[in-house]
């Protein structure tokens, strides 16, 4: 399987470097001009936006992230495009597009998941390596915690979890402990108390993927409810394409990337894929930013 950012060595903290730059700017060159409004529903650290913004001086576009400290990043570090008008940067998830009533963007984008300062700071909870509460919501107005989760779901439902969304084959072992733990010591509230457990059920010979890896992508997907997300969010998107408008989607694990393509194709009656093939990172921009190792990015045009 392909996981989004795994966490396989520990990290040194960083700041987000943009997956497929280029090969975004390439899709988004198919786009009818001229092309004067563009939507970014997941800014992060603005890195794609900015870019966007430069290639295309004309340019106003609209940008959304749920996340608290992306959006006062945005606020500081696009001072001057937001005070001219250029960027619009609003608080709120890519699901609540439709409500903008806003239409006609010749460039769209989402580029899924964590950024890399979500992942890297410890009390966001993401991370095994640091420890932190047992949060990973990105929008840190959620009600649901990965530790609501891991202290309340019965161990069918947990089990069921990191099977179809970790794509762990047997996390029986886990999860019994889990259930044992939680009510015979006490529950779990940190993300090494978690990491731990696993360690010590699953073994981990300190070398290659940690063994905690899949269980907190499962959890972080479902905290987050990423998959349902994608699912409903991708056919307003493209409502909100203008003719010869191209929608681009970067996902970093293999069951999203399955969704876009199913969501691609049953909408080819109102546009075309720009590329026949899904594109991944080249050996070189994996070698620059081991987190784009399992992205792949996939774009429509609209008619
Ligand atoms: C991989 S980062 C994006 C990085 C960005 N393209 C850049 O170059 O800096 C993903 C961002 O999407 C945000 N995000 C994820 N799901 C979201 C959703 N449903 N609505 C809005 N933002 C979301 C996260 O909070 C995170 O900041």
């Amino acid at each position: 399987m392909t996981t989004q950012q795994t966490q396989t060595s520990t990290p040194a903290p960083t700041e987000h470097i943009p997956v497929f730059l280029n090969d975004v700017l390439t899709v988004f060159s198919e786009a009818a001009g001229p092309v004067r409004s563009a939507f970014d529903g997941t800014f992060g650290r603005g890195g794609h936006a900015r870019a966007v913004l430069n290639a295309y001086p004309e340019v106003r576009m609209l940008a959304f992230d749920w996340d608290e400290e992306a959006i006062s990043f945005g606020k500081e570090n696009f001072a001057q495009e937001i005070a001219s008008g250029r960027l619009r940067l609003v608080r709120a998830s890519y699901l609540d597009f439709a409500k903008e009533q806003a239409r006609d963007f010749n460039l769209m984008l989402l580029d899924l998941g964590v950024s890399s300062p979500q992942l890297d700071r410890a009390e966001r909870g993401f991370s095994f390596y640091h420890d932190g509460p047992l949060d990973m919501r990105m929008d840190q107005r959620g009600e649901v915690t990965a530790a609501d989760i891991v202290n309340t779901w019965d161990e069918q439902d947990l089990a069921r979890l990191f099977i179809e969304y970790g794509e762990i084959q047997r996390p029986f072992r886990v999860v019994r402990a889990i259930v044992h733990d939680r009510k015979e010591r006490k529950p779990f509230a940190t993300t090494r108390e978690l990491a731990s457990m696993i360690e010590r059920v699953d073994g981990w010979q300190k070398k290659g993927s940690h063994p905690a890896t899949r269980y907190f992508l499962a959890l972080r997907m479902k905290v987050n409810e990423e998959l349902e997300s994608i699912e409903r969010v991708i056919p307003d998107l493209i409502a909100g394409l203008a003719e010869g408008g191209v929608l681009a989607i970067i996902t970093f694990h293999s069951l999203e990337d399955r969704v876009v393509k199913n969501v691609f194709k049953a909408n080819l009656h109102l546009g075309r894929l720009v590329n026949k093939k899904v594109i991944k990172p080249s050996d070189e921009e994996v070698a620059r930013n081991p987190r784009a190792r399992s992205a792949k990015l996939r774009a429509f045009k609209k008619f």
